[in-house]
């Protein structure tokens, strides 16, 4: 007998009543024989080092410390925040650890400073044994946030405890305050001895500086009200959620950066069917609308940017066996996406409030979606004095999208192709000159999924690729800076459901490969280069959503590198143990373009 792939998400949702977000592809380990060890295990999320983590932290400040038991449909937890006083810092990191002992699904969870988004993260599946983590974030850049007395920090980790599900989750989060330039200082005793110390020192710095470029000098939340968490919660594509600002008239630099995450329905948007093949077939799940999604951003009624975001997989995702003890790449700091809003300042600097707002295309319930507004503001205009800002060139923005399928039953394929490309130019008059700017963007994505065997293996394919440039002219026309960015975001899933000899269960077999591919290349400025790519392979038998045993391995590889630093690591994990890791900081051949290394 075969148990049919999409038969089995249906009656798989159908006999899960819920108070419970519902959980396609999506699974505990209730019931899983964990005994692998008697202690506490450490999972992670393979990222670099921050750049300034090997430095003692000037200062520390443990925020709060909260269980997230019972916590759903309850407002986020807050405390007291203050900059720590007496205490010299440049930059700061976010330290946010976790614990969990049981069985319990993962959760979405988010931090906020003054309103502000400045962490989104998910938990990662415990075992009985327990398991713990920590994500360290640089938060530098919410720098004029972090300087305000008496805000408050929030959390939001919407949990439930019963019978079954009986992890807890522990949270512990700290700020750690770091002064950069006092290394510089201290260093300067062993200059004579190690100038190679001090030059790579005053790289660091500039390398930090130029990491975010400068920290904004105010950030406006683009948030909801808080009582259920400070993000928007969006239904469907109809809806457009958002704020109205009124941004200061020195505003000479505006970038949004927007946080975001897929649950429900949507949490595996990419693998979703469309409507046609869910009707045709007389199926009854409500995961359709497959599978293209892009968020919007709009200012006023006019659309002003939009982003494809990276497919985060949470832990109990896909296969829970794949994230132990190495989790998902964004799973426990999901990526936020910035967008340059300058080119409609001459919109936004007329001392009006404008509606900043954000949609989801094609969404069904539903994504939670916030963002903050980055303003630069010109030092030497104080108010009233007001910069001036004109779009010149507006080329139309041109958007396609080609859809096709063909089904027999539950086999056949279905193609999604989106095509979005833009350019503008603008120049900004402030006291740091009359500046001209080109921005030119496509942003290309690519679905295609095919159902074969009677529906009972799927195959996924998917393809985001962006590439920004970005020209800026000085008002004799030379050119002062060049920046050019390209990432990519491929994604391959094979899933495959056959009949388990077991009574009432299902075998599930399934292969991922994912990535995160990132190169940035500017004159006048640094350059670098990210991959991140997770491979996984693994089986298991399932009984409703919960994995009754099963094997996994997953391989990683992380490779960072820019114009001073280096960070490389090969990592794999076969049935809940680290089994190969290997980590370098040491540049292979490495190729100094700084002028100040030749002359060592
Ligand atoms: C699991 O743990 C129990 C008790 O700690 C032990 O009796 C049993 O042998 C273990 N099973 C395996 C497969 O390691
Ligand atoms: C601030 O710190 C410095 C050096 O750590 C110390 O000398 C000074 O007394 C402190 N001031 C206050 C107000 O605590
Ligand atoms: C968080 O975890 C890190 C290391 O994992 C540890 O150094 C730090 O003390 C922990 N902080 C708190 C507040 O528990
Ligand atoms: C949180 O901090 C408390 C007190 O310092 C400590 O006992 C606990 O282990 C920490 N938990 C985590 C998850 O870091
Ligand atoms: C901090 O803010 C709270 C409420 O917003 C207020 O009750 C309290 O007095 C403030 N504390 C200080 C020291 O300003
Ligand atoms: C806050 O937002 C929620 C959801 O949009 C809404 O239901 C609630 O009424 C709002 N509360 C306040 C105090 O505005
Ligand atoms: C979108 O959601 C709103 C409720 O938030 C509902 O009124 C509307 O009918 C929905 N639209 C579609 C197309 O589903
Ligand atoms: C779907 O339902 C319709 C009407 O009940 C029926 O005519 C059709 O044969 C069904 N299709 C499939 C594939 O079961
Ligand atoms: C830029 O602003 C300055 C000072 O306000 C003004 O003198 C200059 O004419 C402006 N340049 C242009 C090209 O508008
Ligand atoms: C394919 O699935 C349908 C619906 O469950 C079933 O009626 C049909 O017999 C299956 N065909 C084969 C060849 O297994
Ligand atoms: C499978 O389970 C059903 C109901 O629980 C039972 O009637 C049937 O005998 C079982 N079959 C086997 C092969 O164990
Ligand atoms: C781990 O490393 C060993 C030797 O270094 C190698 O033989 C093995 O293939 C590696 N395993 C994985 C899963 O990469």
């Amino acid at each position: 007998m075969a148990i049919l792939f999409f038969f089995f998400f249906v009656s798989f949702i159908a006999s899960f009543s819920f108070s419970l977000p519902e959980h396609h592809f999506h699974f505990t380990k209730h019931g899983l024989r964990q005994n692998t060890s008697s202690q506490s295990q450490q999972y992670l999320e393979i990222t670099r080092p921050l750049p300034f983590a090997n430095l003692a932290p000037s200062c520390t400040f443990h925020i709060l410390t909260h269980d997230f038991g019972n916590t759903m449909g309850l407002p986020p937890v807050s405390a007291s925040y203050s900059p720590p006083a007496n205490c010299s810092w440049t930059h700061v990191a976010l330290q946010f650890n976790a614990s969990s002992k049981g069985t319990q699904y993962d959760r979405i969870a988010a931090v906020w400073l003054g309103g502000a988004e400045i962490l989104r993260t998910s938990t990662a599946d415990p075992t009985n044994e327990g398991i713990f983590w920590t994500v360290s974030k640089d938060v530098t850049r919410y720098c004029s946030i972090l300087v305000n007395q008496n805000i408050s920090l929030s959390v939001m980790l919407e949990n439930l405890v019963n019978d079954i599900y009986t992890g807890v989750y522990q949270v512990n989060i700290s700020f750690l305050y770091y002064d950069v330039k006092k290394r510089d200082v201290s260093l300067s005793s062993y200059l004579d001895s190690n100038r190679k110390l001090k030059l790579k020192n005053e790289v660091l710095v500039n390398n930090l500086r130029s990491e975010y470029e400068q920290p904004a000098d105010l950030i406006l939340p683009i948030s909801g009200n808080g009582s259920e968490g400070f993000w928007f919660r969006i239904l469907n594509e109809s809806e457009l959620h958002g704020q109205r600002v009124i941004i200061p008239k020195n505003t000479y630099k505006a970038v949004i950066e927007i946080y975001v995450s897929s649950h429900g329905y949507d949490e595996f948007w990419y693998s979703n069917p469309p409507d046609s093949y869910i009707q045709m077939n007389n199926l009854t799940t409500k995961r359709g609308h497959g599978a293209y999604r892009e968020v919007l951003v709009n200012i006023d009624e006019n659309l002003v940017g939009s982003l494809v975001p990276f497919p985060v997989i949470f832990t109990g995702g896909i296969n829970p066996m794949y994230w132990e003890p190495l989790v998902s790449i964004g799973a426990f700091d999901l990526p936020s996406y910035n967008i340059d809003l300058t080119p409609y300042l001459g919109l936004l600097l007329d001392g009006e409030a404008h509606f900043l707002g954000f949609g989801v295309n094609d969404s069904i319930p539903f994504w939670l979606v916030d963002a903050n507004l980055h303003l630069w503001v010109d030092n030497n205009c104080a108010l009233p004095c007001k910069v001036h800002t004109k779009a010149l060139a507006f080329r139309t923005p041109k958007f396609k999208i080609k859809r096709s399928s063909s089904f027999l039953g539950l086999d056949g394929s279905v193609e999604v192709e989106m095509k979005r490309k833009s350019e503008m130019s603008f120049w900004v008059n402030s006291t740091a000159g009359y500046l001209t700017t080109i921005i030119k963007r496509e942003l290309k994505f690519k679905s295609k999924i095919n159902f074969y065997l009677n529906g009972t293996e799927k195959n996924i394919k998917q393809k985001v690729k962006e590439e920004i440039e970005v020209r800026v002219l000085s008002d004799s026309g030379g050119t002062i800076s060049q920046t050019k960015v390209k990432r990519k975001f491929p994604l391959t899933i094979i899933s495959k459901t056959l009949a388990s000899r077991e009574n009432g269960t299902t075998l599930m077999l399934s292969d991922l490969d994912h990535e995160w591919k990132e190169k940035k290349k500017s004159d006048g400025g640094s350059s670098s280069s990210l991959t991140n790519r997770q491979h996984c392979n693994g089986w298991m038998v399932v009984q409703d959503h919960n994995v009754i045993h099963g094997g996994a391995t997953t391989q990683q590889t992380y490779s960072y590198s820019d114009d001073v630093d280096c960070y490389s690591r090969i990592i794999s994990a076969a049935n809940g143990k680290l089994v190969n890791d290997t980590a370098n900081s040491l540049c292979a051949a490495a190729p100094l373009k700084f002028g100040s290394f030749s002359a060592l």
